[in-house]
């Protein structure tokens, strides 16, 4: 069983993007957990959750008012690399402004919109983590490769959301830590097309990489609101 100890024996959880590689994984080892009361997943593609699309806000909000009791842990698990319209920019010969509109409003600006309707949904007693997946090529210092112009603008700019929103929510929620997480690199669609270039083990399986994550949201505390942590729980510098 996952070590989620340090959060309240009985806890509730929300998954947005249950239905993607890591976000499924996740949701399926919470609903395992015995310290799990409530989970609620979220998406716009399955039955089985309650519709969530990103680029909708009031689908947001609408999805929101589905909770009916305090969460402790919130996983933004949703993200877009490439699709059947786009693939990363190798250079800025192939910049786009649709493209890096649509990269945007799903990995920035819907999770920020996320944060708005949920973290009013979040417990103020017992640990809490609200987290949203980044990526470690959203790193500036760590920057030595260039190219995938879209998609680590999008993640650098929303760590910056998770940095300002974890100072405006440590006002209420004491315990709370607001943090961005980087899964690894794992064998789900988003990495499909790229993963001929991973070493050797360094591909993680959903169920690895969503186990690997929950251990860094057990550990996380509300001093270490505002950063980004791999999986390997090793903070990301900005
Ligand atoms: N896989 C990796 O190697 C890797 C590495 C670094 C970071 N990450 C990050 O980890 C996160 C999860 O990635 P993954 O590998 O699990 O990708 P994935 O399998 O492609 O899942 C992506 C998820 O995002 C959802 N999504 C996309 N657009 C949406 C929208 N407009 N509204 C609602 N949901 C939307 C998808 O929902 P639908 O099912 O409806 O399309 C799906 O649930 C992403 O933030 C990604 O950037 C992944």
């Amino acid at each position: 069983m996952i070590d989620l100890s340090h959060f309240p024996l009985s806890f509730n959880v929300a998954v947005i993007g249950a239905s993607g590689g890591v976000g499924k994984a996740l949701a399926e080892h919470l609903d395992a957990h015995s310290q799990v009361n409530k989970l609620y997943c979220f998406s716009r593609s399955s039955d089985e959750h309650i519709y969530l699309d990103l680029s909708d806000e009031g689908s947001i909000q609408q999805a929101a008012s589905f909770v009916d009791v305090p969460l402790h842990l919130v996983i933004v698990a949703t993200g877009v690399l490439h699709s059947a319209d786009f693939m990363p920019e190798k250079s800025l010969r192939d910049l786009d402004a649709e493209t890096m509109r649509k990269v945007f409003e799903v990995n920035t600006i819907g999770p920020a919109l996320v944060a708005k309707y949920f973290i009013p949904l979040m417990a103020r007693e017992g640990k809490g983590v609200f987290s949203a997946l980044s990526a470690r090529v959203g790193s500036v210092s760590d920057n030595r490769l260039g190219g995938w112009h879209s998609y680590r603008a999008s993640k650098t700019a929303l760590n910056m959301i998770i940095k300002n929103i974890s100072i405006e929510a440590a006002r209420k929620y004491k315990e709370l830590a607001v943090i961005g997480l980087h899964p690894g690199t794992v064998d789900t669609g988003l990495s499909e097309p790229f993963q001929s270039n991973v070493s050797e083990g360094k591909l993680f399986s959903p169920e690895s990489s969503a186990r690997y994550l929950l251990d860094v949201v057990n550990l996380v505390q509300a001093s270490d609101s505002g950063k980004v942590f791999a999986w390997d729980g090793q903070e990301i510098e900005a």
